[in-house]
């Protein structure tokens, strides 16, 4: 018999992501974003991204239907984010994938979108190492994991005590006069100069903890490109940016590999949107080669928040055996 057919449901920020996974194989990814929408307020609005959530909810559903050629009928579970992220937006989801499953009489799972964004990346390189680091940088989280099981078991290292990476990556932009979200364009700007041309504060650098820092980061480029207008000199966007961006994946690979050590684990996975960076993926790839530690990091698409990593972690809670989530499951904004 076939394996089960499962959807996945993504709602927690500003994507609206359905994802099919048939057992480990990945059938359709549709998405849909409201960044467009949050642009012009420098940052995502909660109640518009809601909003956005509702309206997108069943065209996408029934994209990814297309797109796996499948039917409606067809689908054996339902998995959907429960949790951490925006409340309001969380609670589209859920309320959807209550229905989706209740309509078709097949259970639902609650899953958490921080040890998704880790299942994802068996839908392309296979299964995952037991345990295995990972380190989640995004606009929402930026997370030092010890993943023993994804199904099971997944232990928090660190996490930053102010801002996510990706927020810092949004922040800086903004101070560059760069458009929002920031990071893609910090990291072409960056192409162009030189990663030593300021030496930035690196938060938490060597302080023995598995936390980071980014907000002391922020300030002290905010406040360099200040003093620089005060002057009256022009700001070297392109060094500037570049030497921002190698202070974050300096402090980031840093502390990925020694969560490596410290657990004596030798696979580190890399995802959210900030793991589309090319600084962050070539000096990962470097320190991880000198470590003798293997690196995985899934493509840009399933880095970034969307269906398909709910359907994955979904696909390996059915494969697992445990139970399905109970219908009154909460959306919980702060899931641990
Ligand atoms: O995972 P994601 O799509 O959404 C969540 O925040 O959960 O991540 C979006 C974040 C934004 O802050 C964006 O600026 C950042 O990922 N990002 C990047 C790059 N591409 C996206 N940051 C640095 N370099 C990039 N190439
Ligand atoms: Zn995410």
């Amino acid at each position: 018999a076939d394996e089960p057919l499962v959807l996945g449901i993504e709602t927690s920020c500003d994507e609206t992501g359905v994802g099919l996974v048939r057992g480990s194989t990945l059938l359709a990814n549709a998405v849909a974003s409201s960044v467009e929408e949050h642009a012009r307020f420098g940052g995502v609005v909660p109640e518009v991204a809601s909003r956005a959530h509702l309206e997108a909810m069943t065209p996408t559903v029934e994209r990814a239907l297309e797109q796996a050629g499948v039917r409606f009928s067809d689908i054996d579970a339902v998995a959907v984010t429960a949790g951490p992220g925006l409340a309001g937006a969380l609670l589209v989801g859920v309320a959807a994938a209550k229905a989706y499953a209740m309509g078709l009489g097949v259970p639902l799972y609650g899953v958490n979108h921080l040890a998704a964004h880790v299942a994802v990346d068996q839908l392309e390189h296979g299964p995952l190492p037991k345990p295995t680091i990972a380190l989640l940088v995004s606009g929402g989280h930026s997370s030092l994991l010890l993943v023993p099981d994804v199904a099971r078991d997944v232990i928090s290292l660190g996490s930053t005590v102010d801002d996510a990476a990706g927020e810092a990556f949004d922040k800086v932009a903004r101070v560059l006069g760069l458009p929002f979200p920031g990071g893609p364009h910090i990291d072409r700007a960056a192409a162009q100069g030189s990663g030593t041309a300021v030496a930035f504060p690196r938060g938490k650098y060597d302080d023995g903890t598995l936390d980071f820092s980014f907000s002391g980061l922020k300030t002290a480029v905010a406040r360099w490109v200040e003093a620089k207008e005060r002057e009256g000199g022009s700001v070297p966007v392109a060094d500037v940016a570049a030497s921002f961006q190698e202070a974050v994946v300096d402090v980031l690979t840093r502390k990925a590999l020694q969560a490596c050590r410290q657990y004596g684990v030798e696979d580190l996975l890399i995802g959210g949107g900030v793991a589309a960076n090319s600084r962050l993926r070539a000096l990962a790839q470097e320190r991880c080669d000198a470590a003798g530690v293997r690196l995985r990091v899934p493509r840009p698409g399933l880095c970034t928040d969307n269906g398909a990593m709910i359907a994955a972690l979904g696909s390996e809670l059915v494969a697992s055996g445990i139970g399905a989530s109970a219908w009154d499951i909460p959306a919980d904004s702060s899931l641990p």
